[in-house]
This record gives structure tokens, C-alpha cells and sequence, in this order.
């Protein structure tokens, strides 16, 4: 077939020769369909070639648009041009002169059918007379085909998204290159079960949907999973339907069909030619072509620490703030590590002697001390399991191929997860102040047999290793943590640390007194006052809550953090920080009482129970009315603008939902367990490892970015919401569309009928419902995607109040579009028609 297609008058009919370009193919641009029985040869002659300075060659087929960023599709190849890929690529053109070279703006490769297996020059692309499109190579080897011979062919297009289709005469699609991605997604396009991204790279990372959600791997063997959400073991209440870039600038997860699980929000300024692409990092990065007639990169963060990415440092490079560093040796005279390059330490580093498995007997377990592997653990991926931590090591120690073990704690016991991987990306500082998970790191190294102080460099490795000692540590967070594994590796989790001479005791009596503290209890008062933890009040966070007395009379609840134990100092620690809040919508803190494992909080019995009982599942006759509901929420504002604004320490509660509001006598509310939040300094945002709070309440900024107390400005909002609608933010006894109430409220808001959502077993709602509509505006204020864009409680404050008012410029769109497909992609036409581009 080549060699027929090389004949001379085949020639002059397929293809345009460049010196004749401008004058015979009338058509320089827009040429985006092909009809049957085409064939074009991979030939310099093709209309519209175009060698980038130094850089990539192309010679489109078709091409789509005559101006502007536009799309096209054909052959490419880089300096040196010797490897062809049969792409689609995004190229600059002009009405005058076809496809222009811009400067520093090489095409950009978005889909490629024949990756990893190159063309050579002369390679032929043939639409058959039946239908398939198959590429051969100049030898004509097969290469690649779309396999649609004899299915009604009629055409092929490419399709101003990008999208390259073959179609039967009533124009439906049998074959469209969104449906087999390669690199990279583009607007309107959506990633399906089983399908995948992968970079371009011998070892590439891949990102891939499956139906339990989005996964993440970095190329190794066998690939390690970096990223999964929602979570590994996560309950799903509905399957995940795909995975897009929405036209309102948004990334979206799907579950079901029209609730975004997760929402990525982009800049929100009108960019026409916008990809997304998987690196070879791991990271996705948005291109958008810009005014600049350049590429921009930006992170689209899957997670939210970079140095959650395995190769941000590089190999052995440990990631700490974006910082890259190399392992550090306990002795000063000898580095088992050096870096790649000293001046670019993202290239991570190497071993100074490197591991041979010839002299096994030399090596070492070097214990990294707070430093951790990938935050994200896929339990599966463990090469041995409940096991302890000598066995871990041992189990390296023994097989060649391992490079380090990495342990990670379950439960409160001190057996665990032990990873022995044999490629070690970049490690994680952990630096955290609540550690959130146990964790330990033994790098593999190799004693260097002319080492210039053997022995001493023996003795230092050695005693560098910890001696191992159990110590507790409560993770003082309410609620789920999103990114975890299991809820128990998660929740339940233990520091460890080198042992201290001394015992125990000692190290206790160590902070029995801090100043300023509230009352501390027994445990034989705490024991006498809830006649031994008879009367159990409920269930939540991280322990059982129990109605007591007082000796006075004082009525009280006692907090009895279950299972795990924590290191005293850094419970007084918390205690500390809680007991001196006082605020009357705030749950007044008693006292504690800190006993060997005993660890209890006594805080202000609070008579009506939790706000959920309330408001979920009422009836006509036992509903709340407006009036309570109003103040109710004027309560919480109260309390969170409190944390939020007038401690001396900024606090971000992280978890409201109505199980963490309670009651008074008179319906007075009162926030609770706000000490079990993470404690943000004034000046700072906290960034976050691992997500927490209740799904149903998470801002969007969790996925995101850094994480402020506008998370719980968001939460207030749907607070809000559930509480004029009396129901719950995530209800699946309703029907399908109504299960997520802020999509519900995004779709009323659209069609102008929000009072169908007010609370309807309550009359009195009902006869509020201008009222209500306000409170609605209030709450949609608190429910911007943006954090920035959120209200500060004190704000709400002075609007409940009525000192203030709701700023007028709220986005009424609280997801982006709805709908993941082509037709709701493109807001903005894909050419640009300003005047400053006419011109040209
Ligand atoms: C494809 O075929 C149609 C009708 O048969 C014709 O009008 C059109 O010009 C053809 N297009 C090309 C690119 O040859
Ligand atoms: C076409 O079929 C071949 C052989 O069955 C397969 O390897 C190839 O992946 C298919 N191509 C496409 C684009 O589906
Ligand atoms: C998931 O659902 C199953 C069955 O509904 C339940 O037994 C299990 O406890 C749930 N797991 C979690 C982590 O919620
Ligand atoms: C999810 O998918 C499975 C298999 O495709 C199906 O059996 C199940 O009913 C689906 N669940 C929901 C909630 O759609
Ligand atoms: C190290 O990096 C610097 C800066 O990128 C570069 O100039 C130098 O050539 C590199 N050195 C080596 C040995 O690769
Ligand atoms: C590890 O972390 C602890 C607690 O933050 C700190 O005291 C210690 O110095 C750290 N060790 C190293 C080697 O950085
Ligand atoms: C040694 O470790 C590698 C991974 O590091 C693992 O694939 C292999 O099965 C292990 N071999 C033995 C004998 O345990
Ligand atoms: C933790 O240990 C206590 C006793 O030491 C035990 O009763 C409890 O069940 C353990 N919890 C877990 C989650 O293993």
C-alpha cells in the first residue's frame, strides 16, 4: 500500500504542496472533516507543515477553526524529527497564513493513538472505503486502527472540543478519541470507569477511574498508589459515573449522574483553550493558552501537600514545605546520602555506597526519625500485615530487593502495616504537631567496607535505632478523616518514640501542674459522679459521653475518650487551650481528669441533647417553630465567630453538623466539641494532611488548598440550610435528586422556587417564608465555592443581627454546571474574536 500510495499522481490528489499552499488549497484553515477511501502519507508536503523554532514538527490532516488557538490532528514529531505520533494537538492559526509559530508556544500534544509505538516519515493514515481508520507504518507494519470496518463509517471529523469522531450518515459517533485517553482531558470530556491518564514516561503515573473513585499511581513495579478519593474502604452510597472538566471551570467527580462527589474549582477567568495533563510526577497540571500566546501550567492539586507527591523530591529526598533535603546520617563525618545534583535538590538523591546484594551482611536499617512515606497507605500494597515492628525490619533485612520499611500503625496495639518497597520515592517530613497517624522509617543502607571509621559508623546506626516504646496518642479530632485507610489505622493511632530512662511515672508528674487550668478530677470522682458510667448520654468523636452529678449538685457530662491513651503533656496540652474558652453559646469546659490511661473530659451538661434530634425527622406537632430555629441560628453564629475571632488562639471547629450543637433549657445553643479541633495560629492557615469533619458538610477547599476557618463558615451554611429544611444534607431516603440538599438548593435557586425547600411538616416555616429566603441568601453566601468569598461569622453575626447586609455579588452557582458532557462544556466560544487578535 506504501508503495502505491508513493505514486506520483496519488500524490498531487492527496496532498498539497507547501510552495503552492497559499495559492491552491483555498482552504488553509478549517478542514476538519475526511470523507471515506482517504489516505494521507506522513510527507513534508502536507498542507500546513510547520517546524516550531528547534522544536516540534507538524503536519496536520485536519484542522479545525481558522483562527486562534484551535485544534488539530495529524502527525508530529520532536527535534530530532525521527519519531512521528499520530496526535491531536492545539496549534495557534491565522485566516491569512494558516497555522502560525508562535514563539515559545510549541503545539501541544492533548491525544496521541499510536503512544509509545513511533512512525517514520512516509507512515500512511488510511480512512478505508469500509470504514476503518488505520495507521501503517513507512514498511508498512500495522501499527494502530480504530476497528470500525463495516459499522456504517460515513466520515471523520474533528470537532471544534477537540473530540476526533468517526460518524455514520446520521452523523452518531462509533468511535471518538475522547472515549480512549491518553495524556490528558479536555473540556467536555469525561474519564470513565476503567479508563485512564497516563504520562509520558518509561515509567509513567497514571490516574485511572475505578468504580469505587479516583486512583492515582506513580509508575514502579508494581505501581504504588498515591492518591484515592473518596478514600480506599470508603462506603459509597452510589457509584462513581466519571470524571470531568466541567465548562464553569470546574473538575468534577461524579457519583450517580448529576451530583459532583468533588468539585475542583478553576480560575474563574474565561480561558478558550484549556487541557489537562497527567505529569510524569503525578501531579495534573491545567494549560491554558492565555493572552500571552503562551502556555500557562497550573497545579491542579489531587492533593493537598505537595510533598504528598512521590517525586517532588526525587529519590530518598525528603519533602518538608517544599523544601527537598537528602536523608540525614546520625554521624557527622559520614553521609549516607548525597544529593543528585547539589544544586537542584528536587533530583532527590543517591546512596553514598550503593546497595549490593553480594554483601547483604553490611546492611543497615537507618531509622529516619519523623519522617514518613506516602501519607496516602493502600493497605493492599503491605508486604506483611498486623505484624510488628521487628519483624518488619527483619523481613527487609533479609530480602535483597528491599530498599526500606516502612511501618504504620494500627489500633492501639503495637502491630501494624510494614511496606518493604524496592524504589523509594520522595519522603515526608512529618512535621505536624498532632501526629494524625503512627508511622516509622528505616532506610536500607550499606555500610561501606573502607569506611574511614567503620565501627564508628556501626555504632551510630545502631543507636540510632529506637528502642521501641508504646506510646499513646489521642488524636483529638471529632468526626471522619476522610483520607484514610482504614478508620482504625486512621483514628486510632499511636506515636512512637525513643525510649526515656525513667519511668513513666516520672514523665507524668512532669506537667501535673499547669497554671490556669480548670478543675482536675479523679477518676474515682468522675467514677462516683456517673455512678460508674451508668446513664450513657451518646456516642461520638473519639469517646462515650455520660450524664453525672456533682457532689454540689452540678449536673454534668463526662467525656470519656475511649481505646486510646494520649502522652499527657500534649493532652494538658489541649485541655489547656479548651479550658480557657468561655462563651455562652460555647459548651462550658468543667474539668478533666488525667489518670494512667484514663483520659476524661467534664464539660456543662447541656439538658435538650444534640440539635439533630431536633430538627430531623419531626413531626407537625413536636417541629420547632421559625422563631427557635432563628435564634437557634443566631446562637451558633455566635459561638463559632467566638472561636473564630476572639479567642487568643484562632480556632477552627472543623466539624459543625447538628450532632455538635446542643441544646439548652430554653433551646439556647451551644457548639460542642470545639476543643477537638485543630488550633490554627492567628497568622497562619494550617495546611492540612488528611481531610476531616463529616462528608455532607466538607468545603470544597478540603480537595484543595489550605484550609482556614472559612471551612467552618461553609458548614454553617448547610447547617443553615438543614435547619429551614428540616432535613439532612446527605439524605438517601430521597429520591435520587434530592439526596444531596445543596444540589437541591443550587437547582431551586435556578428555577426561582426556593420555598418548595422550607421545612414543609412545619406551619409555621410555612408563614415565614420571605424570612426564610433571606436566611437562604445568608447561607448560599456561606456556601461559595471559594473560601475567600465566604462571610467571616462576625459578619453573619452582624447580618442576623441586622447591623449589616448580604453582599450583592454572591455566585449563585455553588458547584459549576451540572453536567458532564459536551453540550454544557462551552460556555465561551472556542476563537477568540477580539479585536486586538483581528488585527493581526
Ligand atoms: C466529502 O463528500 C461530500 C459528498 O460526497 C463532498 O461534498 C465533500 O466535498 C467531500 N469532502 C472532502 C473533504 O472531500
Ligand atoms: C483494535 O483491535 C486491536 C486488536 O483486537 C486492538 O489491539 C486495538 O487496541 C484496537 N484498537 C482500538 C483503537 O480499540
Ligand atoms: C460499610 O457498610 C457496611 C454494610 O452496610 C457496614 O457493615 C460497614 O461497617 C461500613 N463501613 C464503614 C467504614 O462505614
Ligand atoms: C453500582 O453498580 C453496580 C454494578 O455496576 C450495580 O449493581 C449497582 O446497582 C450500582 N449501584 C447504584 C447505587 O447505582
Ligand atoms: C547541576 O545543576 C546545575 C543547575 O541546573 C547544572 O548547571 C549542572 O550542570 C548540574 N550538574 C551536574 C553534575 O549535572
Ligand atoms: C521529631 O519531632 C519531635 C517533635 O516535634 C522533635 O522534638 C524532634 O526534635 C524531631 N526530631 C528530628 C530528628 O527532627
Ligand atoms: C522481596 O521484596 C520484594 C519487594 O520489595 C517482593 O516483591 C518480594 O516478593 C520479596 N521476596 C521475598 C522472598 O519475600
Ligand atoms: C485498646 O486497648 C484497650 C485496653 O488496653 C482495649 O480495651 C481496646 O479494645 C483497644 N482498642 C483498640 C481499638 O484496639
Amino acid at each position: 500500500m506504501a508503495t502505491m500510495a508513493r505514486k506520483p499522481i496519488l500524490l498531487l490528489l492527496l496532498l498539497c504542496p507547501a510552495f503552492l499552499a497559499a495559492v491552491l488549497c483555498s482552504d488553509i484553515g478549517d478542514y476538519p472533516t475526511a470523507n471515506l477511501s482517504t489516505l494521507w502519507l506522513n510527507h513534508p508536503g502536507l498542507r500546513n507543515s510547520v517546524t516550531y523554532f528547534g522544536r516540534s514538527t507538524i503536519r496536520p490532516l485536519l484542522l479545525h477553526g481558522i483562527f486562534g488557538p484551535t485544534f488539530a490532528f495529524g502527525f508530529i514529531c520532536t527535534d530530532p524529527c525521527k519519531a512521528f505520533f499520530l496526535s491531536i494537538y492545539i496549534v495557534y492559526t491565522n485566516s491569512a497564513s494558516g497555522i502560525t509559530r508562535v514563539f515559545d508556544s510549541p503545539p501541544q500534544v492533548v491525544w496521541s493513538a499510536n503512544r509509545g509505538r513511533p512512525v517514520k516519515e512516509d507512515a500512511a493514515l488510511r480512512l478505508s472505503s469500509d470504514g476503518d481508520l488505520v495507521l501503517r507504518d513507512a514498511d508498512g507494519t500495522f501499527v494502530w486502527s480504530t476497528n470500525t470496518s463495516g459499522k456504517g463509517v460515513t466520515a471523520l471529523k474533528l470537532l471544534e472540543t477537540g473530540n476526533l469522531v468517526l460518524v455514520n450518515r446520521q452523523n452518531e459517533y462509533l468511535w471518538e478519541s475522547f472515549d480512549h485517553p491518553t495524556c490528558c482531558m479536555l473540556r467536555g470530556q469525561t474519564l470513565r470507569v476503567g479508563q485512564r491518564l497516563t504520562s509520558d514516561s518509561p515509567n509513567p503515573a497514571f490516574v485511572t477511574l475505578l468504580d469505587d473513585g479516583l486512583r492515582g499511581f506513580i509508575g514502579s513495579n508494581p505501581p504504588l498508589l498515591y492518591f484515592a478519593q473518596p478514600p480506599i474502604g470508603m462506603n459509597k452510597s452510589e457509584n462513581i459515573s466519571g470524571f470531568c472538566i466541567l465548562g464553569k471551570d470546574q473538575f468534577a467527580l461524579y457519583m450517580g449522574t448529576k451530583k459532583p462527589y468533588f468539585s475542583i474549582a478553576l480560575p474563574s477567568d474565561p480561558q478558550l483553550a484549556r487541557f489537562l495533563r497527567l505529569d510524569d510526577d503525578g501531579h495534573l497540571r491545567l494549560f491554558t493558552w492565555d493572552d500571552r500566546w503562551g502556555f500557562t501550567d497550573q497545579f491542579v492539586s489531587l492533593l493537598p501537600n505537595p510533598c504528598q507527591y512521590p517525586k517532588t523530591c526525587g529519590n530518598y529526598g525528603i519533602c518538608s514545605d517544599n523544601q527537598c533535603s537528602c536523608p540525614r546520617s546520625p554521624s557527622a563525618n559520614f553521609a549516607f546520602f548525597n544529593p543528585v545534583n547539589i544544586s537542584e535538590p528536587t533530583l532527590g538523591c543517591t546512596p553514598a555506597t550503593p546497595l549490593s546484594c553480594g554483601s547483604m551482611e553490611s546492611h543497615q536499617l537507618l531509622y529516619m526519625e519523623n519522617v514518613s512515606y506516602f501519607n496516602y497507605v493502600d493497605t493492599s500494597a503491605a508486604a506483611l500485615r498486623m505484624t510488628d515492628v521487628e519483624s518488619c525490619k527483619q523481613a527487609c533485612l533479609t530480602n535483597c530487593s528491599c530498599k526500606a520499611a516502612f511501618f504504620h500503625c494500627i489500633g492501639n496495639s503495637s502491630l501494624g502495616d510494614c511496606y518493604l518497597p524496592s524504589e523509594i520515592f520522595s519522603l515526608l517530613a512529618d512535621k505536624l504537631k498532632t501526629k494524625l497517624y503512627c508511622s516509622a522509617a528505616f532506610l536500607k543502607v550499606q555500610i561501606p567496607p573502607a569506611a574511614p571509621d567503620v565501627s564508628l559508623s556501626r555504632a551510630t546506626v545502631t543507636d540510632a535505632l529506637p528502642i521501641w516504646k508504646r506510646r499513646s496518642l489521642i488524636v483529638l479530632t471529632s468526626g471522619i478523616i476522610l483520607a484514610g485507610t482504614s478508620a482504625i489505622s486512621v483514628f486510632a493511632l499511636l506515636m512512637r518514640r525513643p525510649k526515656r530512662r525513667g519511668s513513666q511515672v516520672e514523665y507524668e508528674e512532669q506537667f501535673d501542674y499547669l497554671p490556669g487550668m480548670p478543675a482536675r478530677f479523679t477518676y474515682e470522682e468522675i467514677k462516683a459522679a456517673t455512678q460508674n458510667f451508668k446513664q450513657k448520654l451518646g456516642q461520638g468523636g473519639f469517646g462515650t459521653v455520660f450524664k453525672g452529678t456533682l457532689n454540689d449538685g452540678t449536673k454534668i457530662a463526662v467525656k470519656r475518650l475511649d481505646g486510646v491513651g494520649q502522652g499527657k503533656k500534649e493532652f494538658l496540652a489541649e485541655v489547656e487551650t479548651i479550658g480557657g474558652i468561655h462563651h455562652i453559646n460555647l459548651v462550658r469546659f468543667v474539668g478533666f481528669c488525667v489518670e494512667n490511661s484514663h483520659r476524661l473530659l467534664v464539660l456543662e451538661y447541656v439538658p435538650n441533647g444534640s440539635l439533630d434530634k431536633w430538627i430531623f425527622g419531626r413531626t407537625k406537632d413536636n417541629a420547632l417553630d421559625w422563631k427557635t430555629r432563628r435564634q437557634i441560628i443566631v446562637d451558633i453564629a455566635k459561638g463559632l465567630s467566638y472561636l473564630h475571632e476572639d479567642c487568643t488562639q484562632r480556632i477552627a471547629h472543623l466539624d459543625i453538623k447538628p450532632q455538635n450543637i446542643l441544646l439548652g433549657e430554653n433551646f439556647n445553643a451551644k457548639v460542642a466539641d470545639f476543643g477537638l479541633s485543630k488550633l490554627i495560629d492567628r497568622d497562619e492557615s494550617e495546611v492540612m494532611t488528611r481531610m476531616r469533619g463529616t462528608p455532607g458538610y466538607l468545603a470544597p477547599e478540603w480537595l484543595t488548598s489550605v484550609i482556614t476557618e472559612k471551612v467552618d463558615v461553609y458548614s454553617f451554611g448547610v447547617l443553615v440550610m438543614e435547619i429551614l429544611c428540616g432535613r439532612k444534607s446527605l439524605d438517601p431516603s430521597q429520591p435520587v435528586e434530592a439526596i444531596h440538599l445543596i444540589a437541591l438548593l443550587q437547582e431551586k435557586l435556578r428555577e426561582n422556587k426556593l420555598p418548595d425547600l422550607f421545612d414543609k411538616y412545619c406551619s409555621d416555616m410555612q408563614l415565614h417564608v420571605e424570612d426564610n429566603i433571606r436566611l437562604t441568601r445568608l447561607a448560599i453566601w456561606c456556601l461559595q465555592s471559594q473560601a475567600n468569598r465566604r462571610p467571616s461569622m462576625s459578619k453573619v453575626v452582624q447580618i442576623l443581627e441586622g447591623s449589616s447586609t448580604i453582599e450583592s455579588n454572591i455566585d449563585s452557582d455553588l458547584f459549576g454546571s451540572y453536567l458532564c458532557s459536551t453540550e454544557h462544556a462551552f460556555d465561551f466560544p472556542l476563537l477568540p474574536l477580539t479585536s486586538k487578535e483581528n488585527t493581526r
